[in-house]
């Protein structure tokens, strides 16, 4: 072996970890697979991943290649075919599919049914099968199945994230409350939704739960609670990445500048699978709460602020999501001013990456033992789990801080 080889060497007989889908052959997931292999394979540059910068490399966390990827999923289809219409919209390069196609096929056979809300008509007849069933059932069959990958691969830690479509809002019923009421709820018949029956399931089994979605995950009390009695860390919830992203690194600079915003008005379009979703108002309306929430929480100082955010579905555009915000502000002696920007991303090329720093930095958690909501990743959610400041530049801060404590000898 040459000095050249050891770096390659040490990675492959470092342990292995899971990276364990909820939605596993959706766009984001799609996207993290094949670019995953593409990283790993050193066909391509870290470029979006924030866990590659050099403030984080005395951590020690995961190499890349050592991530093993499999998942639930809740439709028909394969990786190969969802990432063609990525690489049909621009999203995917045609040679990083091909590259990385060998890599898919054996993710493709690690993805099993899912389980998913009963009314849900589009799913596979395993996954309708298995949302009949009791919570317990349910609980007891993804358990099941996260033990399995564990056995067949080798893993040493397993990350579950949630990248399925946002389900419908809901308000948090009784079970919501504390675990021996959601554990009464697994046993009565009670239709949970299947994010939080999913965040059971991977504490039960001792992963780490990262929800990327506004979905319920394991937002509520019960699960927060389980989290804790089981020793396991949590993040979430909802990616922050795109014009979310861009307005919490702007209004701090009104904030800072004692500028009054009157009216910050933001109109989404996007035409992806997501948009199709979210083009239901009740799946819609766990999106805009998010997105809303963050901004008032940083503009405190502009009482009377007018604030609404759009989302429509238009299917030509695909996975471009494009973002137009308009900020009417007032200065000095009353001067009245305006901003605009326009915002235009693909939002996979844009999560896909972040939640590949997520897996690395929650099996960090994992391995020190840390337990329960991580608040240094408050960066990556429009509404982080721990709370605290919804500012850009205060929450990335918290992020350097936690890796300079952590890396300090
Ligand atoms: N892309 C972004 O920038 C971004 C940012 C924040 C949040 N999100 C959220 O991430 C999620 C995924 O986004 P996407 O663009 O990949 O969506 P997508 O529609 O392409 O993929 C979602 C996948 O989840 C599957 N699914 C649906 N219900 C399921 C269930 N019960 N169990 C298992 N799988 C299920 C679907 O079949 C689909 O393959 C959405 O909830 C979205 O709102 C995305």
């Amino acid at each position: 072996m040459t000095a050249h080889d050891a770096p390659a060497r040490a990675a492959s007989i470092a342990p292995t970890v899971g990276l364990w889908f909820v939605g596993a052959r959706g766009a984001i997931a799609t996207t993290a697979t094949f670019g995953l292999a593409a990283l790993a394979s050193g066909r391509a540059e870290p470029i979006g991943l924030v866990s590659a910068l050099p403030a984080f490399a005395g951590l020690g966390l995961v190499p890349l290649a050592n991530l093993v990827v499999g998942g639930w999923e809740v439709r028909e289809g394969s990786l190969a075919a969802a990432a063609a219409e990525l690489v049909a919209n621009g999203i995917l390069p045609a040679h990083v599919v091909e590259a990385g196609a060998e890599h898919a096929r054996a993710v493709d056979a690690r993805i099993v049914p899912g389980t998913t809300t009963r009314k849900d008509a589009a799913a596979t007849p395993t996954a309708r099968a298995r949302s009949a069933a009791t919570g317990r059932e349910q609980v007891r069959a993804l358990v099941a199945d996260l033990a399995h990958f564990r056995a067949t691969t080798g893993v040493a830690r397993v990350v579950v994230v949630n990248v399925a479509s946002t389900e419908a809002a809901v308000e948090p019923p009784p079970a919501a409350r504390d675990v021996a009421a959601f554990e009464r709820a697994l046993d009565d018949g009670s239709e949970l939704p299947p994010s939080t029956l999913y965040a059971y399931a991977a504490l039960s089994a001792g992963c780490a739960h990262v929800n990327f979605t506004p979905s319920a995950g394991a937002t509520w009390p019960a699960l927060r609670a389980f989290a804790k009695t089981r020793g396991l860390p949590i993040a979430g919830d909802d990616g922050k990445t795109g014009e979310t992203l861009v307005k919490t690194a702007l209004a701090p600079m009104f904030a800072h500048r004692n500028l009054r915003v009157l009216t910050w008005q933001g109109y989404n379009m996007l035409g992806n699978h997501d948009g199709e979703v979210l083009a239901d108002p009740a799946h819609k309306s766990a999106k805009l709460r998010n997105k809303d929430a963050a901004l008032r929480s940083i503009l405190v100082d502009s009482p009377g602020l007018h604030s609404h955010v759009g989302i429509d579905y238009v299917p030509s555009l695909h996975d471009w999501k494009t973002a137009w915000d308009f900020v009417h502000f007032e200065g000095f002696l009353g001067t009245r001013m305006s901003l605009q920007f326009t915002w235009v991303g693909s939002d996979s090329a844009l999560a896909a990456p972040l939640v590949l720093d997520l897996v690395r930095f929650a099996e960090l958690a994992l391995r020190d033992g840390a337990v329960g909501e991580l608040a240094h990743l408050a960066c990556f959610f429009k509404a982080p789990l721990a709370g605290g400041s919804h500012d850009f530049h205060v929450q990335a801060a918290g992020l350097l801080d936690f890796a300079a404590r952590r890396s300090r000898p």
